[in-house]
């Protein structure tokens, strides 16, 4: 059997990591600027999150939703302490998209709406109603096509007032840095105006923090530097640094009704294991204070750096265009010249997604190889 070719893969496998490095079969050391995509969170291999894990498989891998689970409960709560959310309640699942998905379906459920407001650029995910309020026609199949979702431009507050106003909206939708997008914030103001206009309306809000959450921007979530309050909140990625997991936070206005959200895997002994993990690491570590440090600091040297254009973004979220150079030929450069993996977005952007745990020390390896990739100087043998 051959595998279905969806995915450009670069010609590059790596067997081993350590913290912010991996490593190929010959032992080369690339340092990791990019996560696997935001999902690696206290870096790889972290030897509490291998013991917890590892424990945990020896005792017991799954057990179902029907029989109680009191690492759920401990998931919950230290999540609610960490998040400043204690009083909201958890729904947990296994991706984005399906975190997507489950809180459209809890916004329609209790408001009795059907549709979805969402944002030009935004990208939710790719099942069914997280593809339709993913702003690109190009991965909606016929199928996904519905008038039940519509677009407004980010940071519109007018045309986002006018659309809440009809009152057919169960939610709207915002990442709180738009990642896919390449490294694009909602401002506060906007986010501001976006929560009244929805409690105006009677619409919920649902935050998508799948990227831009659990400390990357330099906050637990990136939109709790606009001092908002969303009904729904959505994470994934990093929440579990690689194992499949995800979560809906959900406010303590809507309410739960027996059967109306459920899964077989989602909240599963190992992805719960692996989650509590990430949060003990993550406090006992202060990898967000980490984030909003090493982050700032990365993003002032990125700026005083000729050629680098519009640097965006907070914490370990940054985006940034390279005056001469497409985003896949940088990263292409940097990830065989240098040993740097990075990542893209659109024909230009090249993302910095790295584990919350980066420090100083790497980010400065990082932007001296940077430095030598875009002045075409050779890398340091
Ligand atoms: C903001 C946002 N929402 C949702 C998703 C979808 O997550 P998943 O790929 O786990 O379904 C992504 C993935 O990149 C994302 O960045």
């Amino acid at each position: 059997m051959k595998l279905f070719d969806v995915y450009s893969l670069y010609d590059i496998e790596p067997v081993k990591g350590k913290g912010s490095h991996v490593f190929t079969a010959d032992g080369t050391d690339y340092l990791d600027l990019y996560g696997g995509h935001a999902v690696i969170s206290i870096g790889h291999a972290h030897p509490k999150y291998v013991k917890a894990l590892s424990e945990q498989v020896g005792n017991l891998g799954f057990y179902s939703n029907s029989v109680q689970n009191s690492l759920q409960e401990r998931l919950a709560e230290k999540l609610g302490k960490l998040s400043g959310y204690d009083d909201y309640a958890l729904f947990l699942c296994n991706s984005g998209a399906e975190a997507n998905e489950n809180a459209f379906k809890l916004a329609s459920f209790t408001t009795g709406r059907p549709k979805i407001l969402a944002f030009g650029k935004a990208f939710h995910g790719r099942t069914s109603g997280a593809v339709a309020a993913t702003d690109n026609p190009a991965i909606r199949a016929p199928f996904n096509v519905t008038p039940n979702v519509d677009f407004v431009p980010l940071n519109d507050i007018e045309a986002t007032a006018k659309a809440l106003s009809t009152g057919e909206y169960a939610a709207a939708i915002v990442e709180g840095i738009q990642g896919v997008s390449g490294i694009h914030e909602p401002t506060p103001e906007f986010l501001k105006a976006l929560s009244e206009e929805c409690k105006k309306n009677g619409t919920l809000l649902i935050l998508d923090e799948i990227q831009s959450g659990y400390g990357r921007s330099g906050r637990f979530f990136a939109h709790q530097h606009s001092g908002i309050r969303p009904d729904i909140i959505t994470c994934a990625k990093g929440i579990a640094n690689g194992f499949p997991c995800a979560a809906v936070l959900i406010a303590p206005e809507i309410p739960a009704k027996k059967g109306m959200l459920g899964t077989t895997f989602g909240g599963n002994h190992l992805a719960c294991a692996a989650a509590i993990a990430v949060l003990d690491v993550m406090e006992e570590e202060k990898l967000i204070e980490n984030a909003a440090n090493v982050g700032e600091y990365l993003i002032d040297e990125l700026r005083k750096i000729p050629g680098v254009k519009d640097v965006r973004g907070r914490g370990l979220m940054i985006g940034m265009e390279v005056e001469g150079f497409t985003g896949s030929e940088l990263r292409k450069k940097l990830l065989f010249d240098h040993h740097i993996f990075t990542g893209g977005a659109g024909q230009y952007t090249v993302r910095l997604l790295p584990a919350l745990s980066l420090s100083k020390e790497e980010a400065d390896l990082f932007l001296s190889e940077f430095k030598k990739a875009i002045s075409g100087n050779p890398a340091e043998a």
